[in-house]
């Protein structure tokens, strides 16, 4: 089977717009100079109006956990204390990447399926008012739960404390604002709802989260991996070279034609476009009786998890829609492995007639 082939369905990388691949095949370009700065300085302005802020925004080289490592070791010092949420795998990922820091970690836990609850962190920041931050996943991508941010982020200004959060499955799929929920620290990947091929992870830096960066030693975390090296590039070197690294200039090329169609297309209609999307997965699984796996008030616009027949491991539903139909979803992530599927609708090349064709070839299984 050729890649070009292929149905990609899975929640992230995402298929993308012909427009967009073709800017990756562009002669490559220096990473400095007028042309570059234009190109970069146009590309983060649209990144600001996805995240909704007029604060600080860089495009960190590298997966959306690098981005997210890059956050919590630039802000933080080893031996500092953290409260994080985890309700699966990708806040589990989140207390590894706080104890690689050298972190105190105060878990935050919620059963798979639940949101994390609001309560608990206020519960947990009157345990520890110490600790100097909360950091939570936006979209849970192994159980398609949306967590409570702005919510949670109440409590971390009340008591002070930092907002870190990894929005790496959500940002361009579902509404996002940075400035309006008072984040401090969050970092996404432009290879999932911004519909751009992998490689860089756009990162968000509020004022407070400067004094806490600012305030920490010199020599706290790195050098690439501290946002004061970026910070100081984006100033000094601002007029011809504003990045202390190599970037890759196709892959910004790409992502700035993919955030000029969203542009294009309205962010809230593209919203509501996933959503659609979402509702019509959704009533098309129940309709075959693979039922998704959070109830409809739980309804996620870019991905959706749901359970196979009963006793059947979706490592073979995954594998059929791969060999038969050309189709490629995903399996269960941590807990849920061989229990659940999950398809991603946060491209913006997958429409309606994907959807139908999807619910088709499950309809079939295991022919
Ligand atoms: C919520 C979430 N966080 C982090 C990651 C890891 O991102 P990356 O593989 O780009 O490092 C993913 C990937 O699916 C994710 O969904």
């Amino acid at each position: 089977m050729s890649d070009a082939e292929i149905k990609l369905m899975i929640p992230g990388p995402v298929s993308v717009s012909p427009e967009v691949l073709q800017a990756m095949s562009q002669p490559v370009v220096p990473h400095y100079g007028d042309n570059f700065i234009h190109l970069y300085n146009e590309t983060l302005d649209l990144l600001k109006l996805v995240f909704k802020t007029n604060q600080d925004m860089f495009l960190y080289v590298g997966s959306g956990t690098a981005g997210i490592d890059a956050c919590v070791g630039s802000s933080l010092a080893a031996g500092d204390k953290i409260i994080v949420g985890s309700n699966g795998f990708f806040g589990d990922r989140l207390i590894w990447i706080a104890e690689g820091n050298g972190l105190v970690v105060v878990p935050v836990r919620s059963n798979l399926g639940s949101e994390l609850d609001p309560a608990n962190f206020l519960q947990a920041v009157q345990e520890h008012p110490d600790a100097k931050a909360i950091m939570v996943v936006h979209i849970e991508t192994s159980t398609t739960i949306i967590n409570p941010i702005a919510e949670i982020a109440n409590i971390a200004r009340e008591y002070d404390m930092l907002m870190i959060v990894d929005a790496v499955s959500s940002i361009g799929g579902v509404p996002f604002k940075f400035d309006e929920w008072g984040l401090d620290l969050v970092a996404t990947s432009i290879n999932k709802c911004l519909g751009a091929p992998p490689g860089l992870s756009p990162i968000a830096v509020s004022q407070r989260a400067w004094q806490s960066i600012n305030a920490l030693p010199p020599k706290n975390h790195g050098w690439y991996s501290d946002f004061r090296t970026w910070k100081k590039y984006a100033t000094e070197w601002v007029d011809w070279h504003p990045t202390p690294v190599t970037m890759p200039v196709n892959n910004i090329a790409a992502l700035n034609i993919a955030l000029k169609q969203l542009m294009e297309e309205g962010i809230e209609h593209r919203y509501q476009r996933y959503r659609n999307l979402a509702i019509q997965l959704r009533q098309g699984l129940t309709s075959i009786g693979m039922f998704p796996m959070t109830p409809d008030h739980l309804l996620n616009p870019v991905l959706t998890a749901a359970f196979g027949p009963e006793g059947i491991p979706t490592s073979q539903i995954v594998k059929y829609l791969a060999n038969k139909h050309k189709i490629i979803i995903s399996g269960g992530l941590g807990d849920l492995k061989e229990k659940t599927f999950r398809i991603g609708h946060m491209s913006p090349v997958v429409n309606k007639e994907d959807i139908d064709l999807v619910i088709h070839a499950l309809n079939q299984f295991p022919d």
